[in-house]
């Protein structure tokens, strides 16, 4: 007799732009076996692509208007609210730009993942890819961390190095960061949606299935 499907982890995206991360993980999870379960994708503002793209993969989108609010504290917790509202039980950022207040670190405790095109602590914050070029360094890469109250800072989860090429251009660099970006973070968020990855302080082990 087949085995019933094991049920999902629900998981929310949030977005902000062109959703590249988010088609890659969309099309992970077309796999039965993929763990996670996409049931939203939560924008801060209307008209971006990812929103498109989740409507092509029929998951249900919100828009939760950064301008709506008084302040990032109710801004975040109108985030968790919509996230929650559609079953979510950890928040997945994926080109998302705007800080989360502490509010909603609490209310998702080590439940909240991002992706950052560099390698932390070295260059936090928006502009990552083009200050490891005019930095002059030699690495860079990208980070999947969980989020805690300071800005990129959370415990680190997984990093992959990316060389910098002599003549490299902001856009030649980010489009090879964003190729191991949709390779490695789908992968992740697979391991932590069967609750492989543990997390101890600063330290982040993965757990063997058994
Ligand atoms: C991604 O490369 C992500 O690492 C970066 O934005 C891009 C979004 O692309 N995030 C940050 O810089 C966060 N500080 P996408 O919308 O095509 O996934």
């Amino acid at each position: 007799m087949a085995h019933p499907p094991a049920p999902r982890f629900p998981v929310a995206v949030l977005v902000s732009g062109s959703g590249s991360n988010l088609q890659a993980i969309i099309n992970a999870a077309a796999d039965p076996a993929y763990a996670a379960d996409i049931v939203a994708v939560i924008s801060d503002r209307p008209g971006v692509r990812a929103l498109d793209r989740a409507s092509a993969a029929a998951i249900p989108t919100a828009v939760v208007a950064w301008k709506d609010f008084a302040d990032r504290a109710a801004f975040s917790n109108a985030i968790c609210d919509a996230a929650q509202a559609h079953g979510a039980e950890a928040l997945i950022l994926a080109g998302f730009m705007r800080i989360l207040a502490p509010n909603a670190i609490a209310r998702f405790p080590n439940k909240i993942l991002n992706t950052h095109p560099a390698l932390l602590p070295a260059f936090p914050g928006a502009h990552a890819v083009p200050e490891a070029i005019a930095h002059g360094v030699k690495l860079t890469g990208v980070t999947i961390h969980f989020v805690d109250e300071e800005v990129d800072h959370g415990p680190i989860i997984r990093q992959v190095a990316v060389p910098i090429e002599p003549g490299d251009t902001e856009a030649t660099l980010q489009s090879r960061i964003q190729a191991e970006e949709h390779r490695v973070y789908p992968e992740v968020i697979d391991a932590f949606a069967r609750g492989r990855l543990k997390v101890a302080g600063r330290a982040v082990s993965w757990k063997e299935l058994v």
